[in-house]
């Protein structure tokens, strides 16, 4: 009776699934640990020590929370678009780096609250926005907890599953922005359209329309419109008590000299991405079409 026996490798972040270095993933790890770099230079610095330095800490690290969760999305539908298959590799480091921006946001928020538990139960219990967060780390631990190799093999079809549930965490982390106080402009609102063409990049691929140019067309241009009016709904219903009218904020879209203090709005940086989706799945669409069979020049 032949004996199996279980090879459990560990492979290095940088290797491939073959083992071997890879550039790509290389890359991903240092442009990953650059944003925790940069915010440990400024709190060493000093240059966030008025009037704390845990708020630029737990904002910051909330914003890379949310930028890697949304780029580990953003992985499946680029791979489909572009048809480049290694990306694929990138979707485990981008999950497990929003877990860890995600445990140093919550260990600021503990030092922000200096490590009083009574204080910060008494914060949590009061604000909505804060159990959104709870519930979105806690599915954070648990994919985190199951990324590895031997808990996939393990868990089979489930596994696949859980995974799924990396989408109800980037709703709650986006939810829990958007009801955050200072949520009246700008980022909140990109990371909502983000998330809404994510989701709505499932529904596309599921009716076989991942890769079209003109679903994927469409997509994009429903997702800047979401951006677009989302930010004046807020103003009127969750954000109402703040000074900003929702009409200047309409308008404010079209002034480029206040994009130089807010940044580029949501709904041009939307527009971009549509624009960079669509010319990819054009280019594949181009590359992969068949040509027409040469036909050999009569001799006359
Ligand atoms: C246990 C989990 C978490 C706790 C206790 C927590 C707590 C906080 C607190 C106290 C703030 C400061 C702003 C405010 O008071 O609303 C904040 C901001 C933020 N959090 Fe979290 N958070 C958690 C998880 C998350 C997760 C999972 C994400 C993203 C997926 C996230 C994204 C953000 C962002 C983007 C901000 C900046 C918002 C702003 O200040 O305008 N947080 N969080």
């Amino acid at each position: 009776m032949p004996v199996h026996t279980r090879h459990w490798t560990t492979r290095l972040p940088w290797s491939d699934p073959a083992g071997r270095f890879s550039v790509l993933k290389a890359t991903c790890l240092i442009v990953t640990t650059l944003p925790a770099a940069w915010m440990a230079q400024e709190v060493l610095s000093g240059n966030w020590d008025f009037p704390s330095p845990y708020i630029g800490l737990i904002y910051h690290s909330g914003l890379w929370t949310t930028y890697f969760l949304l780029a580990s999305l953003m992985v499946t539908p680029l791979r489909a678009i572009s048809g480049w298959r290694r990306l694929v590799q990138l979707r485990r480091m981008l999950g497990v780096t929003c877990f860890f921006y995600c445990l140093l946001h919550l260990v600021a928020w503990f030092g922000l609250r200096f490590w009083d538990w009574l204080a910060l139960g008494d914060e949590l219990f009061g604000r909505l926005s804060l159990w959104l967060a709870i519930l979105s780390m806690a599915i954070l631990l648990a994919l985190a907890a199951t990324s590895f190799d031997a808990a996939m093999r393990t868990m089979g079809a489930r596994w696949k599953q859980l995974h799924r549930l990396a989408y109800a965490a980037a709703l709650l982390g986006v939810g829990h922005f958007l009801l955050s106080p200072g949520s009246v402009q700008g980022t909140p609102f990109l990371m909502a359209g983000l998330l809404a063409w994510a989701l709505g990049w499932r529904l596309l691929a599921r009716r076989s329309l991942g890769e079209s140019p003109s679903a994927i067309l469409g997509l994009g241009l429903i997702a800047s419109l979401l951006a677009l009016l989302l930010q004046p709904l807020w103003l009127m219903t969750v954000q109402a008590a703040t000074a900003l009218s929702p009409v200047s904020a309409l308008l404010d879209n079209l002034n480029p000299q206040v994009w130089q203090y807010l940044g580029m709005p949501p709904v041009w940086q939307l527009l971009a991405w549509t624009l960079a989706t669509v010319s990819i799945s054009l280019w594949r669409q181009a590359k992969t079409s068949p040509k027409p069979i040469s036909t050999p020049h009569s001799i006359s």
